[in-house]
């Protein structure tokens, strides 16, 4: 072998274990580690709040996220959908969607709704009966006006009996922290 093969076969070797090493360094630097977990983060949010939450765990996650949008919006104004979601709880509505989404591909689903009337928002409540949760993990989070999580959690699990639903993370409006997300995640057991 002459000078330049030898100087080639070295120079790849380096390569390739440098990119090992950068692959385990970037890892153990990462605050939250998802190994190889599928994460998809979908949630509706009405005004905000739980968007910016969605947001953030997508940041840390590294997952797909997706927007549980209703076919028709619901009004702007808060007495307005107040009233219209109250009726829509009495009349057990699930409100048809734009877009069903696919948990098919996915092992653990970060799952977001603002509390409305004590419980899930209408339109998580149609991608949770629309969809197949056997098998599959369910990190539940949610904000709320004051009234805290309510029965939000419980219902999901109702809604998607096959999932695991593990404990969920609940914050107050747009109070949401980074690094109380981060700990909240890393303390989940999937
Ligand atoms: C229709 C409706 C019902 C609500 N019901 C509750 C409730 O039962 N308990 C509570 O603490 N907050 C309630 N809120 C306040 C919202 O949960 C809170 O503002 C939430 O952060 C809104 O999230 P979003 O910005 O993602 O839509 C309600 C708000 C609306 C619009």
């Amino acid at each position: 072998m002459n000078y330049k093969v030898i100087t080639g076969i070295v120079l790849c070797f380096a390569i390739i274990f440098s990119f090992g090493m950068y692959k385990v360094f970037a890892n153990q630097n990462k605050e939250v580690n998802m190994s190889d977990k599928k994460v998809l983060v979908a949630y509706y949010s009405h005004s905000g709040n739980t968007k910016a939450v969605a947001e953030k765990i997508q940041h840390l996650t590294g997952g797909d996220i997706f927007e549980i949008t209703p076919k028709t919006p619901y009004p702007k104004e808060y007495n307005v959908v107040v009233e219209q979601a109250s009726k829509e709880k009495a009349n057990n509505v699930f409100p048809e969607l734009v877009n069903n989404g696919n948990v098919k591909d996915y092992d653990i689903i970060f799952l977001g709704t603002p509390v409305w009337w004590y419980t899930m928002a209408g339109p998580v409540k149609t991608f949770l009966k629309e969809n197949d949760f056997n098998g599959k993990v369910i990190a539940p989070f949610c904000t709320h006006g004051g009234g805290g999580a309510s029965s939000t959690y419980i219902d999901m699990q109702k809604l998607a009996p096959d999932a695991k639903v593990l404990e969920g993370y609940t914050s107050y409006e747009n109070s949401a922290k980074e690094n109380e997300i981060t700990s909240w995640i890393n303390k989940l057991k999937f």
